[in-house]
């Protein structure tokens, strides 16, 4: 049988508001496949967010149980989920989040300096990250001298530069125009092949329809898939 690589058991997020306790997410419950796109599809204030922070060890439920790999994460370490988001997975937002003083190389790079790889070899990786998603032509040009679209690709490639095996995307094509919303879903879509398992957020039915599974969040009720 096929070993998942996340497995999500009644997860449950609240947050505390003026009137009271908010229910953001309530029970959800999935598992996702290496090698599989699967797109998160919802209203916004769904608690699509909300899922895909649970999922990257940037946030802890308030119940359920989140599997990593077959392990509960539970008990683990703030030092061990640190680990797992460094090496393990990676993370497109959809303001890309890149540093502004930072060449796009070096916005890249940062992953890899954070877990001591040396230069020689984070140098290759580097490159072959940012030949995968055709800049390296842009390697040496700070953020603000690339346009959105390119912006995107330099976090895709930081995405990509630690080998993750769980990609996390929130409406990573949502500041995009078609065309490079278009060539981001490419990107996403081959990271498949090498049994990566990609989440996306979208809000853009042409993308959603390319992806192996849906999923729906609706006020916090993750439907079944489609
Ligand atoms: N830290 C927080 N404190 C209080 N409420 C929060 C917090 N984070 C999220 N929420 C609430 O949880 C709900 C879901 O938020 P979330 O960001 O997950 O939505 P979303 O589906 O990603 O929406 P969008 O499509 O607009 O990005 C919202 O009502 C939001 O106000
Ligand atoms: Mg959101």
């Amino acid at each position: 049988m096929r070993q998942e690589l996340v497995r999500a058991e009644g997860l449950c997020r609240w947050f505390s508001g003026p009137e009271g306790r908010i229910s953001v997410l309530q029970n959800a419950k999935f598992k996702a496949f290496p090698g599989e796109l699967l797109a998160v599809l919802g209203e916004s204030g769904s608690g699509k967010t909300t899922l895909l922070q649970l999922l990257g060890l940037l946030d802890r439920p308030d119940g359920g149980k989140y599997f990593f790999k077959g392990e509960d994460t539970e008990n683990w370490s703030e030092n061990r989920r640190a680990k797992t988001r460094n090496r393990e997975i990676g993370f497109v937002f959809q303001q890309f989040r890149l540093l502004p003083t930072l060449t796009a190389k070096e916005n890249v790079a940062l992953p890899l300096v954070i877990s001591g790889v040396p230069s020689w070899e984070r140098n290759r990786r580097v490159r072959a990250a940012l030949d995968q998603v055709a800049l390296l032509h842009r390697a040496d040009h700070l953020p603000g001298a690339l346009s959105g679209g390119q912006m995107q690709r330099v976090a895709l490639a930081r995405a990509l530069v630690t080998n993750p095996c769980l990609i996390l995307a929130d409406e990573p094509t949502g500041n995009l125009d078609p065309k490079s919303a278009d060539r981001m879903m490419e990107l996403l879509l081959a990271q498949r092949k090498s049994g990566c398992c990609v989440i996306m957020i979208t809000h853009a039915p042409s993308l959603a329809k390319q992806a192996d599974r849906l999923m729906y969040l609706k006020e916090g009720h993750l439907l079944p898939d489609a």
